[in-house]
Order: C-alpha cells, then structure tokens, then sequence
C-alpha cells in the first residue's frame, strides 16, 4: 500500500500514522520526524531546517524533496510506504507523481484528516513528546502515567518549539496557503477520501480503517 496521510497540523494523522504501519508492514515517513532528528544530529540539512521549523514556515521544498526521494529508494519502501506530511505543497505533489511514475507505482490513497480548528489548537497545545523515544502523549487525552515523564524511557517530556502558541498560528496560516490546496490536487486524481479526525483515538483508527480498505 502507499498512502499519503494530509492536512493540517496537530490533526493526529501522526498518531495514526504509528497504527497503520504496523498494522500494514509499511515504513512510515514523516518528514516532520525527519528533519527533527536532523536538526537533533545537528547536520548541515538540519541547520538549514531549523529556523524555518521554529517560526512554523515550510523547510524549502528541494531539501525536503531530496529528503524523501532518498527514502523512497531505500529496500524498505519497495513494498509500499506511508508519507506523514509530505506532500505538503504543489511542487511537492508534483515531484512526488513524477518520482512514482519513473518508478512504475501509483498511490492508493491520499487520506485528508479533518478537525475544527479549536479543536486543532488544543492537540497542538496539550501535545507532549518524549525527546529520546519519540512517543507522543497529550496533557488531557492521552496523558503518560506520571505526570511530565515518558511511560517507555521514563524521560522527562518536552514540548515541541513550533507547539508554543506564537508559532500555532503562522503554521496553521502556512497549512491554509500552501498545503489545503493539495485536497483539490488530489480530488482532480481521484485519490482523496475525507476523514473525519474528531473523537477519541481508538474512533478515528476504526474510521480510517474503514476507509483504507474501501476499494476505490
Ligand atoms: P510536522 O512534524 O509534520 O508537523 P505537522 O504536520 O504540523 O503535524 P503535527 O506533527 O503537528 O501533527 P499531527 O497531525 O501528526 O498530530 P499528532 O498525531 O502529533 O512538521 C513540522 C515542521 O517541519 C513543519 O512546520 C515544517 O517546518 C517542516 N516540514 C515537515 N514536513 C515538511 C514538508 N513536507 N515540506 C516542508 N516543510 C516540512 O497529534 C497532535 C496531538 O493530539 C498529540 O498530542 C496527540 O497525542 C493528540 N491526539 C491525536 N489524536 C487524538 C485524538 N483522536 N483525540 C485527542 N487527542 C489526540
């Protein structure tokens, strides 16, 4: 299966993303996740993301289309794969579609994750991360069982830089520009199914199950 999770940030399509390549045998590829370890590795790439990350703008799109096209060559992504974020702009989707068709493979499915946006606003405020294991957890939703530490590597939790309240919003204004109109793109394919991201975790998976294996 190759699928592309898209829309706008702290909608949960990264929590959602864990389930489904297990459950799919697929690699995920979040590009967030990406250029954070590049940026935490302090290489060249992640030097160059890192101010465009902090202020919530896209990371410039031949770096991360080099970033990913990498990935895609590698063993692990001939049998199918999950993109987590990208494509995130025309130029993106555009580069990927050329990239697939070199390669003689189509996407399944382009699954845009819907969510008013109050609701966007506190995932993305309540969202928690543990720096060494990666695990994600909410203060209210999906809480860890000590307060502020991890339930795997018992780290202390830490709040991304681009989840403080100054930068939700020029992402969310970033989200609105450049990538909503990638719901069209992929429409005109015929490639887009909606799904609805409110309610709890568990309700979600159940409705995107449902929709990962509609045929199309
Ligand atoms: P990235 O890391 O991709 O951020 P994002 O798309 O903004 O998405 P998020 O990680 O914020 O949210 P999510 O939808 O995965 O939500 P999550 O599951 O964590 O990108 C970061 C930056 O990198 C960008 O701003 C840009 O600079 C750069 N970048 C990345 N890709 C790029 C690209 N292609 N081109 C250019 N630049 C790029 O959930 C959010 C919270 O809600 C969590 O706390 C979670 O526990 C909670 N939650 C999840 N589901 C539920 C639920 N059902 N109920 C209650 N709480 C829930």
């Amino acid at each position: 299966m190759r699928v592309i999770f898209l829309g706008p940030p702290g909608v949960g399509k990264g929590t959602q993303a864990e389930f489904i390549a297990q459950k799919y045998h697929i690699p995920k590829l979040s590009t967030g996740d990406l250029l954070r370890e590049s940026v935490d590795r302090q290489t060249s790439l992640g030097k160059e993301a890192k101010g465009f990350m902090d202020r919530g703008e896209l990371v410039p799109d031949e770096v991360v289309i080099g970033l990913v096209e990498e990935k895609l060559t590698s063993p692990e992504c001939q049998n199918g794969f999950l993109l987590d974020g990208f494509p995130r702009t025309v130029i993106q989707a555009d580069e990927l579609s050329v990239f697939l068709q070199k390669n003689g493979k189509s996407l399944n499915h382009v699954v845009y994750f819907s969510l008013p946006k109050t609701e966007i606003i506190k995932r993305i405020s309540g969202r928690r991360s543990c720096p060494a294991c990666k695990a994600v957890y909410h203060l209210e939703s999906i809480p860890p069982k000590r307060d502020g530490v991890c339930d795997e590597c018992q780290m202390a939790l830490i709040q991304r830089n681009d989840d403080k309240p100054e930068t939700i919003e020029s992402r969310l204004a970033v989200y609105q520009d450049q990538t909503e109109p990638l719901i069209q793109y992929y429409k005109d394919r015929n490639l887009l199914s909606e799904l609805d991201g409110s309610g709890l975790v568990a309700a979600v998976r159940e409705r995107l199950l449902g929709l990962l294996t509609q045929p199309r």
